[in-house]
C-alpha cells in the first residue's frame, strides 16, 4: 500500500464516524483532504450535518464541496474532530503543524468532544521528535522568542512560505518556526517550557487531546487508544 492509499484507506474509514446531525471538525492536511473528500460524497448523499474548518483551506474545500462550514461563532460545541498528524507517539501525543495550520487545529480540536486522528502507520513513532515541532510566533516577537528556543535546545529555523518568497505567514497571520528538536524525553515539560516564552502563540504538542487514533497500513485500518 503506497501513503497515498493508505490515507484514502483511513479517510474512508474516518467517515463512518460521523452521523447524521452532528458538529463536525474538519482538519488540515493532505489526509484531512482526502477525509472532507470522502464526508461530502456522503453530505451529496443526504447526510444532514455541520461543520467548522481548522483552516481557511479546509473552509473552502468543504463549501466548494456543498459541505455546510461554519464558525465556532455558529458551533462553540463539536461532537467530533477528525484530523491527521505529523507523528503519533504513545498515549496518542501528537506533533501536528507540518501543514502550518497548528493554532486553528487546536483551537478547534479542544471544541470537540472526541478528537479522531486519522494517519498512515508511518507517522506512528515510539518517541516524539523526529519531525521538527512547529512553534507559531508573533511576528514581533520573533527576535525574542528564536533565541529563546534555541536555547532550549531546540534549534528553531524559520519556515519559509511554499513559494519560496519570504516567510511562511500562518491564517493567524503569525510565523512559524520549525524546531529540530530530536527525541523528545518529556512532552509535557518541554510543552510548558516553550508556552512560558512570551510571543509565543502555540505548539505544535498536541497532549491528552486525541480519543483514537486511526493507523492505516499493510493490515488495513487498525484502531488505537489513548
Ligand atoms: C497541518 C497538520 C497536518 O495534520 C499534518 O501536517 C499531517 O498532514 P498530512 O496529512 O498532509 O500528512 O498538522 O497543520
Amino acid at each position: 500500500m503506497t501513503q497515498d492509499e493508505a490515507k484514502l484507506a483511513v479517510a474512508k474509514r474516518a467517515v463512518e464516524f460521523v452521523e447524521d446531525g452532528m458538529r463536525v471538525g474538519l482538519g488540515s492536511g493532505t489526509t484531512a483532504r482526502m477525509f472532507i473528500g470522502e464526508l461530502a460524497k456522503r453530505v451529496n448523499e443526504g447526510l444532514k450535518i455541520r461543520c467548522v474548518a481548522s483552516s481557511s483551506q479546509s473552509h473552502i474545500l468543504g463549501t466548494s464541496l456543498g459541505m455546510d462550514v461554519t464558525t465556532l461563532d455558529e458551533l462553540p460545541e463539536l461532537d467530533v474532530y477528525i484530523d491527521g498528524a505529523d507523528e503519533v507517539g504513545p498515549s496518542l501525543a501528537l506533533i501536528k503543524g507540518g501543514g502550518g495550520a497548528l493554532l486553528r487545529e487546536k483551537i478547534v480540536a479542544s471544541a470537540a468532544k472526541r478528537f479522531i486522528v486519522v494517519v498512515d502507520s508511518t507517522k506512528v513513532v515510539d518517541h516524539l521528535g523526529k519531525f521538527p515541532l512547529p512553534v507559531e510566533v508573533i511576528k514581533m516577537a520573533m527576535p525574542l522568542v528564536l533565541p529563546k528556543l534555541a536555547a532550549l535546545g531546540l534549534n528553531p529555523k524559520q519556515r519559509a512560505a511554499k513559494s519560496g518568497d519570504g516567510p511562511y505567514i500562518t491564517d493567524e497571520g503569525n510565523f512559524i518556526l520549525d524546531c529540530a528538536c530530536g527525541q523528545i524525553a518529556d512532552p509535557e515539560r518541554l510543552a510548558a517550557d516553550i508556552r512560558k516564552i512570551v510571543g509565543v502563540v502555540e505548539h505544535g504538542l498536541f497532549l491528552n487531546m486525541a480519543t483514537l487514533a486511526l493507523v492505516a497500513g499493510d493490515d488495513g485500518v487498525t484502531e488505537k487508544k489513548a
